[in-house]
């Protein structure tokens, strides 16, 4: 624990009596302007390197930093607020316009974890148990700490290298940031089982390049960041607005909306089935985080379509649908090849009816229409952990669980 008392420069430091003035007469008041003046000049006493230093602050103008962004000079007011191709300074943060986005913020700071706090002993001992797990239970865990441990990656390097730089919002990019830390948190939580279990780090992380099915999801994403990560890439006109919307629908609905739902929902039935506890307390975390960026998502791409209805024709709204469809049947096709045979009492068909299920709700999300009528969902106890619903309770338990060091139960 750092204490001020430690400081290294206190034996410099002079003592209350030595620095306490000696009676002298009062001196004129200097102005302030006058004062830094003589602060800034080079004496004597300055070594060259010093002189060197306060002269080139002579020519610092602060005009000049400020003149690229128009209306820096003004105070912001709300109504100068958008969430993309805003002109007022992005460096105030208040008046906020969305409070939703700074609330955000806040509730996922409240859950701040770190995978270390889990642990991981019951895991390592049953994976090194030759009869621990059968194969298609390995396969399965293999398979999501191989998607999710570049995936992660994935979404992260699209939100700093591309979404940041595009959102005009400075409380939207105050949650951007929190959400960036928050992946790289998961994908410390991916290596840091990859490596308790003592895994091949080589086979694990080429996965995303090396097996079909998770190859697929991974290109599909990567296609969209190409599409806006180019530092010439503008918004502003109607063609780079759409396909900045199309990122954040691929991103947000599709990759963190749908591609980690099959890997979750195993892991986190093997958790229930009390095997692989540590990693499947991992993913609940995980998840939990999850749910709160996929709403945060959601919330920009409606105020997007709301502040620029001219956005969202029919042919946007069709191009929406097919991503989304798209991403479904890669996640159907992705379950079929993590689960050949029926496992932790679910099995490939049974999961493609979850993600259609999920598949509805993310076209509804967005105000598109369903295109799976009727279907219902197979796993109710998924919507237990992450339904919008019971989001605050959730959030609760684990604000408690973190300052107690209790584990999730399985209940
Ligand atoms: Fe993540
Ligand atoms: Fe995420």
């Amino acid at each position: 624990m750092l204490s001020w008392d430690d400081a290294e420069d206190t034996t410099e430091t002079a003592t209350a009596a030595e620095a306490a003035p000696a009676a002298q007469p009062a001196a004129a008041p200097v102005e302030p302007e006058a004062s830094v003046a003589a602060a800034r000049m080079v004496s004597s006493a300055d070594s060259e390197a010093v002189a060197r230093a306060k002269e080139a602050l002579n020519d610092l103008d602060i005009q000049e930093g400020l003149d690229d962004l128009e209306g820096a000079a003004a105070r912001v007011h709300v109504g100068d607020k958008m969430m993309i191709n805003a002109r007022a300074d992005l460096n105030q943060l208040v008046p906020f316009k969305y409070d939703w986005a700074w609330q955000k913020y806040l509730d996922g700071c409240a859950n701040h974890w770190m995978p270390q706090e889990v642990n991981m002993t019951a895991d390592i001992a049953l994976w090194k148990d030759p009869n621990g797990l059968s194969e298609d239970e390995r396969r399965i865990v293999m398979r999501s700490l191989g998607f999710f441990s570049t995936a992660d990656s994935l979404v992260a390097n699209n939100l700093v290298l591309a979404v940041y730089r595009l959102i005009t919002n400075p409380e939207c990019r105050q949650y951007i940031l929190r959400q960036a830390f928050e992946e790289a948190i998961h994908t410390h939580a991916y290596q840091y089982c990859i490596e308790s279990l003592g895994m091949d780090e080589g086979e694990i992380f080429n996965m995303y390049k090396e097996v079909p099915s998770v190859a697929k999801k991974a290109a599909w994403g990567l296609k969209y960041t190409r599409s806006i990560s180019d530092p010439q890439f503008q918004t502003g006109t109607v063609e780079t607005d759409r396909q900045f919307l199309k990122n954040l629908i691929a991103y947000y609905c599709v990759l963190e909306g749908m591609f980690f739902y099959c890997g979750f929902t195993q892991i986190l039935s093997m958790g229930r089935r009390n095997k692989m506890t540590g990693t499947a307390e991992q993913f609940q975390y995980i998840l939990r985080d999850e749910s709160m960026h996929l709403n945060f998502g959601i919330d920009v791409i409606n105020t997007i379509k709301m502040e620029n209805p001219h956005l969202w024709d029919a042919q946007m709204q069709e191009e929406a649908t097919q991503m989304i469809l798209q991403g479904a049947q890669l996640e159907i096709e992705y379950a079929q090849d993590t689960m050949p045979r029926g496992v932790l009492g679910m099995n490939a068909a049974t999961m493609a009816d979850y993600l259609k299920f999920i598949a509805n709700r993310r076209l509804v999300q967005i105000g598109l229409k369903e295109q799976f009528p009727g279907v219902a969902n197979p796993f109710p106890w998924m919507s237990e952990i992450m339904d919008l619903k019971k989001e605050k309770n959730f959030f609760e338990t684990r604000v408690v669980d973190y300052q107690t060091g209790g584990a999730l139960s399985w209940d």
